[in-house]
């Protein structure tokens, strides 16, 4: 007998949208079907002209990241809290290796910080900031005992001890490649990139926050990424670049695409909705992320990525920083805490503007929930609706209209991108494993309730 019933929605998955109710038992889809049944003790949930899809899953992450000399303002508890509210039912953060130690002691202290805070499942990439002998074997066993096919290597960040050069790089690829692993590419030229930013940084008080753009002029990123893609095809190895803000990154990816490499792509809402003219603005530092927010034609040619494949995920960065610690820039450009929070509106915003864009509810649920699983390791458990899948689920009110702002949201954040933006559509209830963690965006979940969740190898969406 079921424990949860939901009545009379429209069921969407990344390939179809029917009618249909959705039985639940155990944490689990029982059942999708019409007039499903249940007896006194079965919950029913009415999602008469509302959509039932898959819970959102963001592969980027950062909650309580110490970063810039400050930690992010959303920690594993709040940040959670905020994934159910907007629909997020997995989230994945990352396990950063401190040079001369080892990535599983890493996974192993972030599993402590999170597990008995978080709200919603979740799982962490590996980040490789020490490539020697002793961290190519541990990939290894990393990828099988630990559940985590995939390691986050920064082309950027000398100062941070989180840069890996090209040979580290070229490394990864080829011993993850056989074991099914993948590698992610935060991909910024770092030579360029911070000749321009000491050059800037000389006149910072004439250029304000707009250093942070004049510094990182388009080709600090694609440059960096046509190298990775290259390390992709000469290795056979599995790359994914993360955070994606250029047109140009995308053409790149679609040659290498063509030739049948393993590359793949994922952009944020910030570098779809917004462009580089916020930070001109009285507020503009609070919109420093890295990479920034680039030109209207970037975000332009981002969708169409998202639209015709070459792009195959949304997610969000998340990295909150408050406009108390976004004001230890004091003026200076290169002291801007780098981040942004996002992990509560990423679904409402791809649904809106997707929508806008001619994006169907398929394309949506399959570029915010079902590639995210697919390529991470976590469908069919996750990511899509079908017998035996998590019930993880979002019913979707299509309709309502939502005016953004950041009291009424869940993060811990003091200011919004989107403050006072208006849109339609916001989940109206999210399931995690079954149990109702968020109503009518309010959390109603339970802290610690989410579980680490190992993901498998050799991942793919193609
Ligand atoms: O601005 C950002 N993206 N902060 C988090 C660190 C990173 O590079 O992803
Ligand atoms: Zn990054
Ligand atoms: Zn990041």
């Amino acid at each position: 007998m079921f424990d949860l019933i939901i009545n009379n929605g429209k069921v969407v998955t990344a390939k179809d949208s029917f009618k249909a109710d959705v039985g639940i038992k155990n944490g689990k889809i029982l059942a999708i079907g019409e007039r499903l049944k249940g007896n006194s003790r079965t919950e029913i949930i009415d999602a008469k002209g509302k959509l039932v899809m898959p819970g959102a899953i963001d592969v980027h992450v950062h909650l309580q990241l110490p970063f810039c000399g400050t930690v992010s303002a959303d920690d594993f508890e709040n940040g959670t809290k905020a994934a159910a509210c907007g629909g997020v039912t997995t989230v994945i953060d990352y396990a950063i290796q401190t040079k001369g130690s080892t990535i599983t002691e890493a996974i192993k202290a972030r599993k402590k910080e999170a597990e008995t805070k978080v709200c919603v499942d979740y799982s962490l990439h590996g980040g490789i900031t020490d490539w020697n002998d002793r961290t190519q074997k541990e990939v290894g066993e990393i990828i099988k005992k630990e559940g985590i096919p995939s390691f986050k290597m920064f082309m950027i960040y000398k100062t941070q001890g989180w840069m890996a050069d090209d040979g580290a790089l070229y490394q990864a690829l080829e011993t993850t490649a056989p074991l099914g692993g993948m590698i992610m590419v935060h991909a910024e030229s770092v030579f360029v990139l911070d000749m321009l930013v000491a050059r800037y940084h000389e006149i910072k008080n004439k250029v304000s926050a707009y250093g942070h753009v004049l510094s990182r002029p388009n080709f600090t990123e694609y440059e960096a990424v046509q190298r990775a893609v290259l390390w992709a095809e000469v290795t056979g190895g599995k790359l994914y670049v993360v955070h994606i803000s250029t047109g140009e990154a995308c053409d790149i990816l679609k040659r290498s695409q063509e030739k049948g490499a393993r590359v793949y792509g994922e952009t944020c809402p910030q570098y779809l909705l917004l462009d580089d003219s916020v930070f001109k603005g009285k507020d503009g530092h609070l919109y420093a992320t890295c990479p920034q927010i680039k030109k209207k034609k970037d975000s332009l040619r981002l969708w169409k990525a998202l639209y015709d494949g070459e792009l195959a995920i949304v997610s969000t960065d998340t990295c909150t920083f408050d406009k108390k610690q976004k004001a230890m820039w004091k003026g200076d450009f290169t002291k801007i805490p780098f981040g942004m929070p996002g992990v509560e509106t990423m679904l409402p915003l791809t649904f809106h503007f997707g929508k806008k864009k001619g994006f169907s509810i398929n394309k949506i649920v399959e570029i915010c929930c079902t590639n995210p699983a697919k390529l991470h390791g976590l469908y069919p458990e996750k990511g899509t609706l079908a017998i035996g899948s998590d019930a993880d689920i979002v019913v979707y009110d299509p309709n309502i209209k939502v005016k953004i702002d950041y009291h009424k949201l869940q993060t811990n954040c003091d200011w919004s991108p989107y403050q006072g933006w208006q849109i339609q559509g916001w989940p109206t209830v999210t399931l995690s494993r079954g149990k109702i963690v968020a109503m009518n965006a309010k959390f109603v979940g339970e802290k610690g309730w989410g579980r680490f969740v190992k993901r498998k190898p050799f991942g793919e969406i193609r």
